[in-house]
């Protein structure tokens, strides 16, 4: 048989969204994620954004991550629907030093659970994300109330989460402030 050059490498692409209140720390997790940056300044996200992580999950397997960085204030608009379609997977991020955006946790996740699912019809799988966790107070997540959060509001699980402090990828810290 002839040695042929077929590529066994697979790749793979996922769409995951990034959901969350105003100011939570969408952008900053997502950039910190693929760029290993922090900036102080904050800038309002319009609408949505993009970012692509590329994971070399293997030596035959590539998988890439588009992440949709979806502005908070997109709650109020109608554009969400749009925004979620053919996502299968799903961040949503609180900030653990405003209590207002874990309350609206709930609100998010009811939007997603009702403008995507799987093509099996099942809700597609989200992760709660307590952000800023640098500025907690200590003791303030109680681990067992959040256990039975995610369980009654059908969250995978949690994990806490900070886009200045912790890089829990191990790669290089940079920071820098204002653009
Ligand atoms: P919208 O685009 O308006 O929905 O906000 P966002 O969720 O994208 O928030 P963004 O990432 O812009 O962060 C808001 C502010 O919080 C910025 O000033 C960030 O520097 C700050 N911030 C984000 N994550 C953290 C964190 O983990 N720790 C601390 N201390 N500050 C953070
Ligand atoms: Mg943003």
């Amino acid at each position: 048989m002839g040695g042929g050059s077929v590529s066994e490498c697979k790749e793979f692409l996922f769409k995951v969204l990034v959901i969350g209140e105003l100011g939570v720390g969408k952008t900053s997790i997502i950039k910190r994620y693929v760029h290993q940056l922090f900036s102080q300044h904050y800038r309002a996200t319009i609408g949505v954004d993009f970012a692509l992580k590329v994971i070399n999950w293997d030596s035959k397997t590539l998988v890439r991550l588009q992440l949709w960085d979806i502005a908070g204030q997109e709650r109020f608009g109608n554009m969400t629907r749009v925004y979620y379609k053919e996502a299968v997977g799903a961040f949503v991020v609180f900030d653990v030093t405003r209590g207002s955006t874990f309350e609206a946790v709930s609100k998010w996740k009811h939007d997603l659970d009702s403008k995507v699912k799987l093509a099996n019809g099942g809700p597609i799988p989200s992760v709660l994300l307590a952000n800023k966790c640098d500025q907690k107070k200590e003791g303030s997540n109680n681990m067992a109330l959040m256990d039975n959060f995610c369980k009654e509001a059908g969250f995978l699980g949690w994990f806490e989460t900070s886009a200045k402090r912790y890089d829990p990828f191990g790669s290089q810290i940079l920071c820098y402030e204002g653009d």
